[in-house]
């Protein structure tokens, strides 16, 4: 196992890093925050709940208008995973985007490279491709090849899964609002899936009992559906849902099930894919192949570029879908997503992406130990949790939690990303051991200071 690697283009000194010269936001932050958000509306609660104004970043270091240099823990929106502005990856666009940035879905020599590198790196017989410029739109793709290959119209997903915004997405998602309205598209059902930490139907010894989903599954598909049910469509591991890990019996149980069945399996890997869990796919800690799988965020470490991936079986189903869009696989997007693959490989970075991992659940299971509001902790590679909770026995969540710990590790220089009571980290998994440790030092501070604010001991 790799235990140690050194970029020099990205190594942090953490004697200047975190650098907080401003309290945050500071005033230029304010100014231009204030200017922008006159007009441009509709924020996440991310930024609403920290509104700094970023300038540039670097590796794992961001700065913002104000001079205040932050360790960036959530990869952006858990996309730069090789880091801000990796020379291979900027170098790559840059050339892409003085050569040629638009030729439709005519072939390029570029595109060309990208899908033969992608058949070669993916598990399985994963090799028709279509590109596309947002993970939403590709998970509106694999819907429609779902259909085309199948014939059939409905469609499985879970509880708290995240697709995207379109309404496909929102149909197959958790993601409820006035303008979505309290119903999904006609077809769309959900069902629980297995969350370890809070399992729905356990075991006589209190473990998860898989078998009781799937046969709810099994139950649902015969009474729940019109039986025409086209594929079940779910994340490898919940990404806004919290870094919710399934028990490892999970996905080969449900591919079974999927092919007893006649359902396909669409994997919707936007936020897992790409070394974010040490793997090119997050399926292969199970060795599951899926039939359809969508790859964003780090797929292009920044560029948007997303791809829709299916088996040998189902790749003609694309020419019925009427497959193409304006930017999907355009030169810039391609050389961005050829050269990420490229860097991932020669600095081995699924192999850091694991090593992190492990190093973070070592550091979070001491803060498991000695926080009483910390429920749980997981990790799989660069893709970690930490559960906020009322009480240890009871799990009751512990919302305001989340948010206090998100803002008082943020003014002391940790840019991240909050999620309820679930503290959610994805850092870029180019991040050096010494780097990881500080992150999560800041957030063990973050958490005391919150515990004696909100009146817990320990
Ligand atoms: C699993 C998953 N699918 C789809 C999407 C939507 O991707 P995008 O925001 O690029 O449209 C996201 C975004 O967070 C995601 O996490």
């Amino acid at each position: 196992m790799l235990t140690e690697a050194k970029p020099s283009w990205a190594h942090v000194d953490l004697d200047k890093v975190p650098n907080i010269v401003v309290p945050p936001p500071g005033p230029k932050s304010g100014d231009w925050h204030g200017r922008c958000t006159q007009y441009f509306k509709g924020l996440s609660g991310q930024v609403k709940l920290f509104p700094v104004t970023f300038e540039s970043g670097h590796g794992c270091v961001l700065r913002d208008v104000d001079g205040n240099d932050y360790l960036d823990f959530s990869s952006g929106i858990y996309v730069t995973t090789l880091g801000h502005c990796h020379p291979k990856v900027t170098e790559a666009i840059q050339r892409a985007a003085g050569q040629l940035m638009n030729a439709h879905d005519f072939t390029t020599p570029i595109k060309t490279k990208l899908v033969e590198k992608l058949a070669e790196i993916l598990p399985g017989d994963l090799n028709g491709f279509q590109f596309y410029d947002s993970g939403t739109t590709a998970v509106e793709a694999g819907q429609r090849v779902l259909r085309a290959a199948t014939g059939q119209h409905e469609m499985l997903s879970c509880f708290y899964d995240y697709h995207g915004k379109t309404y496909g997405g929102v149909s197959l998602g958790h993601i409820r609002s006035k303008v979505y309205g309290p119903t999904r598209a006609p077809g769309f059902h959900m069902v629980p899936r297995p969350d370890v930490y809070r399992p729905m139907w356990t075991k006589a010894d209190g473990s998860i009992d898989t078998d009781q989903y799937i046969q709810f599954y099994e139950e649902y598909l015969d009474k729940g559906t019109a039986g025409q049910v086209a594929g079940f469509v779910l994340e490898p591991i919940q990404g806004w849902g919290g870094s919710v890990m399934p028990p490892d019996d999970f996905f080969p149980k449900l591919r079974k099930l999927c092919d007893k069945r006649g359902i396909l399996l669409m994997i919707d890997e936007v936020l897992t894919s790409m070394a974010r869990t040490g793997k090119w796919l997050c399926m292969e800690h199970w060795d599951v192949v899926p039939d359809i799988v969508t790859l964003g965020k780090g797929f292009g470490n920044g560029f948007p570029v997303t791809c829709v991936a299916v088996r040998e079986t189902y790749k003609e189903s694309f020419e019925s879908i009427s497959a193409s869009s304006s930017y999907g696989g355009n030169p810039m997007a391609c050389a961005a997503a050829l050269a990420s693959i490229e860097t991932i490989e020669e600095e081995q970075l699924n192999e850091r992406s694991l090593h992190l991992g492990e190093l973070a659940l070592k550091r979070m299971t001491k803060m498991k130990e000695e926080h009483p509001i910390v429920g749980d902790v997981r990790a799989k590679g660069c893709l970690m949790g930490i559960e906020l909770v009322k009480d240890k026995a009871t799990k009751e969540p512990l919302n305001r939690a989340g948010e206090l710990v998100y803002q008082k590790a943020f003014a002391k220089g940790l840019a991240w990303i909050p999620a309820g009571h679930i503290l959610r980290m994805s850092p870029p998994v180019i991040m050096e051991d010494d780097v990881l440790l500080k992150c999560l030092d800041m957030i063990d501070e973050a958490i005391g200071e919150t515990e004696r604010e909100l009146g817990y001991g320990g």
